[in-house]
């Protein structure tokens, strides 16, 4: 079989392919050479004939189905992929295929799952209405703060910072994504004296907080922390899903802890930020979600990250949308925010998502407490639909918020 004998435009894919929609750029050869490339060198071809191939083997050829300017639809079949394996199937629909010659661009930019695949991975134990119920709102986003600095707080500083984002009126704080055990704030002590933090300020406000720590590390030190989070009354853990890997991923999700697992995507745009070469942010978000995350970084829109409306908008749908019977993942919104920009937010994301502000909170001028503060009321005043000029005149917290950081020309 050659290139060209994989592309079928007369096929109809079945309920059970894995269908992969590309963005495809040839090199020196026609689109369909190079779609064909993409189908063979995925499935059972290569760049020549071959002498051991059997009548049965040809059944499990990928098909082009569709080719429209530059989009190729793939159908792969099932047969092709091992159950349960997230690391074998993107081997296949997403492996050698970037490296071919013959292509000059290739974006995966969709994909779609048949259920049995689905259903041989675990996916999200809690999704949103377990943090939901975990946490006891339900009627507003959730707001979180990751420690500022990012790195080099010592554990006792980091302990403090984060009680008084809590008695602030966060209800979540998390680490950064490139904290883990540095000597400056080893993973045990770090985890004990937050946890601490959090019993105190749970007492003071009345209201359920929760640390998310990260245990991002080897797959064996990563599952030993998790237990170590469980073991000391922790309900959440936070993993660097792409640094780490989904076979790392999987094998966190397989242990079933009960755990909420808190996904931080850093390093994505690696794979994501090109819109002609790459993998889409909104493919590793439905792997991330079949796999079994329960909160996902999905962009912003306003805040300092770079991917546009649509792309958040796509990435949300990934993770919310029915699929299988999967539950619906949390996004999260992080990067750059501010108490200014929370009428945009909650415009866009509707109310089930996390706001997650570091700068935004801990930058604010009478310090981490009152930027605490300044987030929740302008949380409050979008949800009663008060301007946040109007509800600043006696909150003077966003008063501040405001006049530091603005409104980014949002409100
Ligand atoms: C993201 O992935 O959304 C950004 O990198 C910000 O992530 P962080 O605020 O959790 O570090
Ligand atoms: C990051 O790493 O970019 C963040 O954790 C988000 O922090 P920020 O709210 O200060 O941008
Ligand atoms: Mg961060």
């Amino acid at each position: 079989m050659r290139y060209l004998d994989f592309v079928n435009l007369s096929y109809e894919p079945k309920e059970t392919d894995v269908v992969c929609v590309f963005y495809v750029e040839p090199d020196g050869v026609s689109i369909s050479e190079a779609a064909g490339g993409v189908a063979a060198e995925s499935s059972i071809g290569t760049w020549t004939e071959l002498t051991t191939i059997k009548p049965y083997v040809k059944e499990l050829a990928a098909h082009v189905f569709s080719i429209d300017g530059n989009t190729v639809k793939i159908a792969y079949p099932i047969e092709l992929f091992e159950l349960g394996n997230m690391p074998n199937i993107l081997s296949s629909i997403s492996g050698n295929v970037f490296g071919l010659k013959t292509i000059k661009h290739l974006r995966l930019n969709d994909v779609y799952f048949p259920s049995e695949l689905i259903r041989s991975f675990k996916g999200p134990k809690y999704g949103v209405e377990g943090v939901r119920n975990l946490l006891g709102v339900y009627d507003r986003p959730l707001v979180g703060t990751i420690i500022k600095p990012k790195l080099g707080l010592k554990t006792a500083d980091h302990a403090q910072v984060a009680y008084e984002a809590w008695v602030g009126g966060c209800d979540i704080v998390k680490d950064d994504e490139n904290l883990s055990s540095q000597k400056f704030n080893p993973f045990e002590d770090r985890v004990i004296k937050t946890l601490e933090s959090r019993d105190k300020a749970q007492e003071e406000t009345g209201e359920r907080k929760v640390y998310m720590v990260n245990i991002t590390a080897e797959t064996e030190e990563m599952l030993r922390r998790a237990d170590f989070v469980l073991n000391h009354g922790g309900e959440y853990v936070m993993v660097d899903i792409l640094t780490c890997g989904f076979s790392a991923l999987q094998s966190l999700r397989e242990q079933d802890f009960n755990l909420v697992v808190h996904a931080h995507r850093a390093g994505h745009a690696a794979f994501t930020k090109n819109p002609r070469h790459g993998i889409s942010m909104r493919v590793i978000a439905k792997i991330s979600r079949i796999i079994g995350v329960d909160q996902l970084h999905v962009g912003t829109v306003v805040g300092k990250m770079f991917e546009t409306r649509e792309e958040v908008a796509e990435n949300c749908k990934a993770i919310r949308e029915e699929m299988k019977g999967l539950k619906p993942v949390l996004p999260v919104a992080s990067g750059g925010l501010y108490p200014g920009l929370v009428p945009a937010l909650i415009d866009f994301f509707g109310l089930d998502f996390v706001i997650q502000a570091g700068g935004g909170i801990h930058g604010h001028r009478e310090g981490t407490v009152a930027g605490a503060k300044a987030m929740r009321q302008a949380v409050d005043a979008t949800l009663r639909n008060i301007p946040l000029s109007k509800y600043a005149e006696a909150h003077r917290e966003l008063k501040i918020a405001l006049d530091m950081w603005g409104t980014g020309h949002q409100e």
